[in-house]
């Protein structure tokens, strides 16, 4: 109801009286003066003259579902969204409601999370309303050992995103950070609930640092992580870059299930940040350092060591080999 209300007011040129939204949108026209002062209590600044009607003047800086869904262009994805102002993490919460039962698709999204995760244990700073804080259910028929990919598919649509709507370049981190200047500006842990053979349901969790100052990104992440506003010079719309996000994940998810991983492989080689270049790789405690020749078919990272063999790296950390440039590498606050 409300996603009807805002877009009779937005389509409109002028006001709407109450009596041409209670015909837009088929209600009373009491129950459209009760959808208005909600609105109004979301944040919505919504002007009403006497004789002439509602007229919408702003709308907050929120992560409403309405908002998303009224710019998807999706048929799975988003179909259902579950928006928390706070919540302890939006990964747990969307495995718990994937124990539930929620189909494929389901979106949870917060403005803030207390318990923030990152990967290997990690935390990660998640701040109200400046950041994209996401989790997606996904339940592809695949076997397991697969399931890693889903991360760099993540990533293809987050750096896709990012690019259409913020206009600047961004690279992915093997398997999963994007990079813009060099500097992380987005994460993203994918967590599996699996048989042996069998995934019962992958949750894709991405946490973007849109509009967050210098000083608002934790203190030991400044030197290699930043933010979109900062590279921009502008504060950045979270509403259209979450549902561009959305969108383009649900592009590169059914090409990855569809075609085959190999489909999607071109346009990460494109995008894939350190190709060429010397890297540190920290893999079940072992460090070693090689270039970092290609990505394999199956998404691992080929990397040449220093005796000329191509190893595949399946689960690792990996950064610029110290003192090449920006160390890369996360630190314990996730951004
Ligand atoms: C990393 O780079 O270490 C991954 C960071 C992933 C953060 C996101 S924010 C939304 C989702 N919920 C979480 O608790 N973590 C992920």
């Amino acid at each position: 109801m409300k996603r009807l209300i805002l877009q009779a007011l937005s389509s409109a040129e002028g006001p709407v009286s109450g009596e041409a939204l209670s015909r837009a949108v088929g209600k009373s026209r009491t129950a459209i003066w009760q959808w208005i002062k909600e609105l109004r209590e979301d944040g919505y600044v919504i002007d009403a003259a006497p004789n002439r009607g509602y007229r919408l003047l702003s709308r907050p800086d929120r992560l409403y579902p309405w908002e998303i869904q009224s710019r998807l262009k999706t048929r799975v994805i988003g179909r259902e969204i579950e928006y928390r102002p706070v919540v302890d993490s939006t990964n747990d919460l969307a495995k718990t409601m994937a124990k539930d039962g929620a189909a494929e698709g389901l979106v949870v999204v917060a403005e803030e999370q207390r318990k923030g995760k990152g990967r290997r244990g990690r935390s990660w700073a998640s701040p109200f309303g400046l950041g994209v804080w996401v989790s997606v259910l996904l339940r592809p028929a695949i076997a397991p050992y697969d399931a890693p990919q889903a991360a760099l598919v993540a990533a293809l649509a987050a750096a896709r995103a990012v690019e259409g709507e913020v206009g600047v370049e961004a690279q992915i981190k093997w398997p999963n950070d994007i990079l813009v200047g060099g500097l992380k500006t987005a994460g993203i842990l994918v967590e599996m609930d699996a048989e042996l053979e069998e995934v019962r349901s992958l949750v894709i969790g991405v946490g973007i640092n849109v509009n967050l100052s210098r000083q608002e990104l934790p203190e030991d992440a400044r030197s290699r992580a930043t933010s979109l506003m900062e590279a921009a010079g502008r504060k950045i719309d979270r509403v259209e870059l979450l549902a561009a996000f959305l969108t383009r994940l649900e592009e590169s998810y059914f090409t990855w299930i569809e075609k085959g991983f190999a489909a999607i492989l071109p346009a990460l080689r494109e995008k894939a940040a350190y190709l060429g270049e010397r890297v540190e790789v920290i893999e079940a405690g072992r460090r070693w350092q090689g270039i970092a020749r290609d990505l394999g078919d199956d998404g691992a990272l080929l990397v040449e060591d220093d005796s000329g063999q191509l190893v595949a790296v399946y689960a690792a950390e990996v950064s610029l080999r110290p003192g090449q440039g920006a160390r890369s590498g996360q630190g314990r606050a996730g951004a």
